[in-house]
């Protein structure tokens, strides 16, 4: 089984994702971690991150174990870390070039420990329209940006990290921006997607309404 579970910076797609992947015992593929990943790479590299042709070099180079070694760097998580996924995710060459790591998963999809799964919990922007189009039940998860800003201040606030909110939620516009707006794969629900607006709804209202949805699909 295949679930997509896409939609903009900080909705609370992460949380959602791994509480269904565990209910229903699939493996979870973050797939901002990908673009994260060649993002942190080229600065660790001092690149320009506006230097298309370094992205590509470093997204051509990533493994899977690259990627998973990269994001227990500091940066992998911080608004830095984030802003630079966000820049190299909007070049085309990029995205083609990691888009095959991030189907071939589907294919051999395994746990954190490397036992096998039974399927995938897809968590992303595009994959339900780009990666995994054909998967058996779409989520499109959203929420105001001011909403969306304020979850992720108290995240980073949580993990003792620097933040202010104004510039939190400046950040997540400009995601919000980029994303919309980049030629190939802009950010949308797929037409077979369930959209969720959790603005006014709390983690466990959220997955009780996506698993009431499995549920019915999966019957
Ligand atoms: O979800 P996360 O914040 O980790 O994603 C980092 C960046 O990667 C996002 O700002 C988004 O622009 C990009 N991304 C993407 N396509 C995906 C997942 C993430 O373009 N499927």
């Amino acid at each position: 089984m295949i679930i997509t579970v896409d939609g903009p910076a900080a909705a609370g797609k992460g949380t959602l994702s791994q509480r269904l992947a565990e209910k229903y015992c699939l493996a979870y593929f973050d797939t901002g971690m990908v673009y994260r990943a060649v993002g942190l790479m080229l600065l660790s590299e001092d690149k320009d991150l506006q230097d298309v042709a370094a992205a590509e070099k470093a997204a051509a180079a990533l493994t899977f174990a690259k990627m998973v070694e990269l994001s227990r760097h500091k940066d992998f998580r911080s608004a830095k870390g984030g802003q630079a996924a966000s820049i190299v995710s909007s070049y085309s060459g990029v995205r083609a070039l990691l888009l095959d790591m991030q189907r071939n998963f589907a294919k051999n999809p395994m746990f954190a420990d490397g036992t096998p799964a039974k399927g995938v919990i897809y968590d992303g922007r595009d994959t339900g329209t780009v990666v995994c189009p054909n998967a058996e039940i779409k989520f499109f998860i959203t929420a105001s940006p001011e909403v969306r800003a304020k979850r992720r201040y108290d995240e980073f606030v949580a993990k003792g990290m620097a933040a202010s909110y104004e510039e939190v939620l400046k950040d997540v516009k400009a995601r919000d921006e980029r994303d919309a707006t980049r030629k190939d794969a802009p950010m949308k629900p797929a037409e077979d997607a369930v959209i969720v607006d959790t603005s006014d709804m709390g983690i466990e209202e959220v997955f009780a309404k996506t698993v009431a949805i499995i549920e019915k699909k999966i019957k």
